[in-house]
């Protein structure tokens, strides 16, 4: 029996405050994904940001360890993102493959915007320069209340320049995160990160069946 055709690929986003749980979850998704999507002719590209470049992730590593101007943070992130998107993003989206980034321009409105307080507007301009045309179509927000994610990421490892901020910066951050997904319910999953790693991993797979089935209705 031959399948039906998926013409288009997908991007989507994980997104989260630090200690939300993403990186649990982001290559066994990218994984599943990847095995459902084979007899299809697709691959999935699983890449990160600030990253997924030889620059982006020398970018992030000034990024992640570098005090600097709040403003040159958001211009070195966008920067990043322009590399990331000519080199890896772009070139997969046409040739039809799937593409999985561990945070995206999300992360830039909750940290430079809700968390450092960088006004809005101006990101919207480095995201209409950047990518006046391109938006997700899935983004799965990992949701849980900044003292217990504080809490696991005591557990888990030594801390980069941002997991380094105080509770009051995470609040900020998670609320920016949490008024994104209601501008835009169609876009956003909210993932609530108290549940168990297997109840979410049901959430996670139920939505690729669900992607799946919609990328066969539309082609
Ligand atoms: P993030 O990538 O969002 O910063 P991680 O996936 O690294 O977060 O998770 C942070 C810590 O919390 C890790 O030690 C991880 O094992 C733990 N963790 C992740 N998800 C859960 C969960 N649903 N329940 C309990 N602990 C979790
Ligand atoms: P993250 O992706 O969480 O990596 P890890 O799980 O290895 O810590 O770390 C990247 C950090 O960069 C995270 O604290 C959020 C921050 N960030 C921004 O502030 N703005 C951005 O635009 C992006 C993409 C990330």
């Amino acid at each position: 029996m031959q399948l039906p055709a998926i013409k288009r690929g997908k991007f989507i986003t994980f997104e989260g405050i630090d200690g939300a749980g993403k990186s649990t979850h982001v290559a066994w998704f990218a994984e599943l994904l990847g095995e459902r999507l084979k007899p299809f002719g697709h691959q999935v590209v699983l890449t990160r940001e600030p990253g997924g470049t030889v620059l982006g992730e020398s970018l992030r590593e000034l990024l992640l360890h570098q005090t600097m101007h709040l403003e040159t943070e958001a211009l070195l992130m966008f920067a990043a993102r322009r590399e990331h998107l000519a080199q890896v993003i772009t070139p997969a989206l046409s040739k039809g493959d799937w593409v999985i980034s561990d945070r995206f321009t999300d992360a830039s409105f909750a940290y430079q915007g809700g968390g450092r307080g960088l006004p809005i507007e101006k990101l919207n301009q480095l995201e209409q320069w950047v990518h006046p045309e391109l938006q997700p179509d899935l983004t799965l927000l990992f949701d849980l209340p900044t003292e217990t994610a504080r809490q696991r990421l005591s557990n888990a490892r030594s801390p980069d320049k941002f997991e380094r901020e105080d509770g009051d910066f995470f609040e900020k951050v998670r609320n920016e995160y949490l008024r994104r997904a209601e501008q835009s319910p169609q876009r956003f999953l909210v993932i609530d990160g108290a549940l168990s790693i297997a109840s979410i991993r049901e959430i996670l797979s139920d939505k690729i069946a669900n992607l799946l089935d919609q990328s066969i209705a539309n082609g």
